[in-house]
């Protein structure tokens, strides 16, 4: 292949920001929308947060849980990075629920509570906030098809299942997707004019505050006014500039038609991009980002022909992530135009990859991101970026806590 067909002009990225702005437009105006921007119920304590939460993390592949004490809005974790364990097998057909609760109740009799306390849920699918805290199942993603979950809550009935199994007992759970978890840890550092959430590992997304007059859609029974956090489920944004590469990604892949921005820019997806190029050619059939950098940090090893386009669907998808970005900006800015410093806490593998033969993932999506930003009138406006250890964990705790 000659052509980069990857390659994404600055006009088109522009394009690809403008786009993805008027769908969150419509996604705050309107329920079951492209990009579908879910209020989250719950308003996160900012200061003086105290007491005691068990964390549970259910990711793309990996599940942690955690016990974290804050004490004067100072969080420690239990043990340091939580107790992980691979959870891939959850993608294998016939997976049921209870198999899933089993999965997940199991390192939880691993770590020590002495006391009763409450969940917060970090759970990373589309799921619709419930006034009490709880979320019901939208849809799965990332290869996941327990069916007989979806339209449930997924709170209540695990902690059911969990305190007819132990001793102490938890005393109620609140979901959050997440990016909501990640906008929530980012809270710990205030002096920003606006925060947002967003995660490019396995899947990708992003969460932000936004005024409650913005969102027409509300629940007319929530009380709290304000800023609300919003789960855009932007991994569902149709952009627009794909490639027939990505058509017959998605028509290869699960949920067709779904999650396309996903499927362009996240871990589980670049492989399969990879190998959609190289249609003739004999690939593992597990092939996610993780080996797509390995392709391009050792060229030597590699054909000449994958490392060129592996680190041209790497660049894409950085870019593709600056462009939703520089979009999500301009809702903000739009909304209240004395945003100057906004605040990424960004979350991920692929995020936080690095590509020793050329520039580091974050460091592309940084500049394009101030490009796009000048390019749309923005050039005042900055955006911070930050890794927060453990980011999933206190933004869970901060909700179970607040
Ligand atoms: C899910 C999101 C999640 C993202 C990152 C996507 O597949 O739909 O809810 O935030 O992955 O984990």
């Amino acid at each position: 292949m000659k052509k980069n067909v990857f390659h994404l002009k600055t006009k088109q990225l522009v394009e690809i920001a403008q786009s993805l702005k008027l769908k969150v437009e419509t996604g705050l105006r309107e329920e079951g929308a492209e990009v579908q921007c879910i209020p989250t119920y719950i308003n996160p304590k900012t200061s003086g947060i105290n007491g005691q939460a068990t964390v549970l993390d259910l990711g793309g592949t990996n599940y942690r849980v955690a016990v974290v004490d804050f004490e004067n809005g100072e969080p420690t974790i239990h043990p340091e990075n939580g107790w992980k364990k691979d959870l891939s097998v959850m993608k294998t057909p016939g997976f049921t629920e209870e198999d899933l609760f089993k999965e997940q109740a199991d390192p939880i009799g691993e770590i020590k509570r002495t006391k009763e306390n409450p969940i917060g849920y970090c759970f990373s699918y589309p799921a619709e906030s419930m006034l009490n805290g709880d979320a019901k199942l939208l849809r799965w993603t990332k290869g996941v098809d327990i069916k007989e979950m979806i339209g449930k809550p997924v709170g209540q009935p695990l902690v059911d299942y969990l305190n007819k199994r132990n001793e102490v007992k938890f005393t109620g759970i609140k979901v959050i997707n997440d990016t909501v978890a990640s906008l929530f840890a980012g809270l710990t550092e205030s002096n920003y004019d606006a925060y947002i959430g967003l995660i490019v590992g396995t899947g990708t997304n992003m969460a932000t505050f936004i005024k409650s007059e913005n969102i027409k859609k509300l629940n007319p029974d929530y009380k709290e006014g304000g800023l609300i956090p919003v789960n855009l489920e932007s991994g569902n944004f149709n952009p627009p500039h794909l490639t027939v590469v990505d058509e017959n990604v998605d028509a290869r892949s699960d949920a067709k038609g779904a999650q396309r921005f996903e499927k362009a820019v996240s871990g589980m997806y670049l492989g399969e991009i990879l190998k959609a190029v190289f249609p003739c050619d004999e690939f593992e059939e597990r092939f996610d980002a993780q080996k797509l950098t390995s392709i391009m940090n050792y060229p030597d090893i590699h054909k000449k022909k994958y490392v060129k386009v592996a680190a041209q669907i790497y660049e894409r998808s950085a870019k593709l992530v600056a462009a939703s970005l520089a979009g999500l900006a301009l809702v903000l800015v739009e909304n209240d135009p004395s945003i100057k410093r906004i605040k990424l806490v960004a979350e991920g593998s692929l995020f936080w990859s690095e590509y020793r033969k050329g520039k580091n993932y974050k460091n592309i999506v940084m500049a394009e991101l101030q490009d796009l930003l000048d390019e749309m009138g923005l050039k005042d406006v900055h955006v911070y970026v930050s890794k927060m250890d453990n980011a999933n964990l206190i933004g869970s705790a901060i909700a179970a806590l607040s």
